[in-house]
């Protein structure tokens, strides 16, 4: 298998120490578990790829926000990417270094930007003429410097699903190439700003080197231009990480990707990337248990508790998740091909489909690189509690997060007053 410190032992399966068998009897399905040598591991392979070189990594929040999860890469000394008050404030809750915090994202608002400038967070990457203009004014009104790069859009196709391609001209994302250099005038001219970098992100689940070389080249060009005019910059931030394997994806291992970066960018420069499915997307699986199993004239349904609710990738993206039945079954059962669906009331609802494998009532399925934009984009459609995560660390298996409670479901909703007929 190609999943890290994920194992079948004696035909159950194992994340590290830890049986998932064990874990889903006693935590309950659906839920997720993520394995904190897999997040470590995934980490250092970035942070030793660099070696010697100047670098920095932000892991990028929105894969996966847990506050166990941030804390394991803040112990790690990693820096974090975020988009926006909520990620800022889990960071700082498990006491992420704020100068090493990036702020990201096209509707960055005032109250936003002025809860991360009291924090005092490293660079906010600017997307647009008027978020510059904003910036200048807020950190003024508290008598303070914001930290900038530009997010350039390089008009790159990144050569991935159209919904998570962002360096393409029709994006929302980043400053078109031939306006970068007057908004970097710009902003050097302002006050309360100070012009730190530049910033440039394709997109994500990119598996191919040649996107983000091709993407860096034209950065770079930019730079030499901000040089001839005296804006001179200090960091190259290259956007998120590499692309995972899924199916057959083959992404480059992450020492190339960096030997690529650091060929790209010149020594003199530090070196700034946002990973986040690729520390945390292998890292994690949603367990889930089949409920029924349905036969109709066309296709074998396998009705799990599981649904788009908890990993809508497949319904959003029509991505491919793996899925592994979590104890071997007997020899004497048949295997049939199976779509794996929820009990949400949507035909998109679906986690696999197409599926050739051995089921039965009550087996219990391992969803596999789950623990990216899983419990982050999880919501309580169909009035569903959110499932725990829980982190396993050797033989221990940490709850990082209980099962939401139907009472908290609704516990701030408020009926009309009796007063209103
Ligand atoms: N930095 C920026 C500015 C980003 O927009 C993103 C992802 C990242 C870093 C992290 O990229 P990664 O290393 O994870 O590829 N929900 C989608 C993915 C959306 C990605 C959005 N931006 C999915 O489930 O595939």
């Amino acid at each position: 298998m190609i999943y890290p410190h994920i194992e079948r032992r004696n035909g159950e399966l194992f994340m590290e120490q830890a049986s998932l068998r064990l874990i889903a009897e006693r935590f309950g399905t659906p839920c997720y578990v993520y394995s904190r040598a897999a997040l470590n591991d995934a980490w250092h392979s970035y942070d030793q790829a660099f070696g010697a070189r100047r670098h920095r990594i932000h892991y990028a929040v929105k894969a996966n926000a847990n506050l166990a999860v941030l804390d394991t890469l803040a112990r790690l000394g990693s820096g974090f990417d975020i988009v926006s008050a909520g990620e800022l404030a889990r960071v700082l809750a498990v006491g992420g270094a704020p100068e090493r915090i990036v702020f990201s994202g096209v509707g960055k608002t005032a109250a936003e930007m002025r809860a991360a400038i009291a924090a005092g967070i490293g660079v906010f990457n600017v997307e647009s003429p008027a978020e510059l203009e904003r910036l200048n004014d807020i950190a003024g009104s508290l008598s303070q410097v914001a930290r900038v790069a530009i997010r350039v859009n390089p008009d790159v196709d990144a050569q991935t699903h159209p919904y998570i391609s962002t360096g393409l001209t029709d994006n929302k994302f980043g400053v078109p190439m031939p306006e970068a250099l007057a908004l970097y005038r710009r902003a050097a001219s302002l006050s309360h700003l100070k012009v730190a970098g530049i910033a440039c992100h394709i997109g994500s689940q990119i598996t191919a080197l040649a996107p983000f070389i091709d993407a860096l080249a034209r950065v770079m060009a930019l730079v030499a231009q901000l040089a001839q005019e005296g804006i001179e910059i200090a960091h190259v931030d290259a956007g998120g990480g590499l692309g995972i394997r899924y199916q057959d994806e083959t992404p480059p291992p992450v020492a190339d990707y960096v030997a690529a970066l650091c060929r790209a960018i010149p020594e003199r420069y530090e070196i700034c990337i946002e990973p986040g499915r690729s520390i945390c997307g292998p890292a994690g699986v949603l367990l889930t248990r089949v409920e029924y199993l349905k036969d109709t004239p066309t296709r074998r349904f396998a009705i799990c508790d599981a649904a788009m609710t908890e990993l809508i990738r497949p319904a959003l993206y029509e991505a491919w998740h793996a899925v592994e039945v979590v104890q071997t079954p007997p020899a004497s059962l048949t295997a049939h091909v199976y779509d794996l669906v929820g009990p949400v009331c949507e035909s998109a609802d679906f986690l696999a489909t197409g599926r050739h494998l051995p089921l039965e009532t009550h087996a219990l399925l391992s969803i596999m690189s789950a623990g990216a934009y899983g419990h982050v984009m999880a919501s309580n459609y169909n009035a569903r509690p959110r499932p725990p995560e829980l982190v396993v660390d050797g033989e221990k298996v940490h709850l990082a997060r209980p099962r939401e409670t139907l009472a908290a479901l609704f516990a701030e909703e408020q009926l009309l007053p009796t007063d209103s007929p």
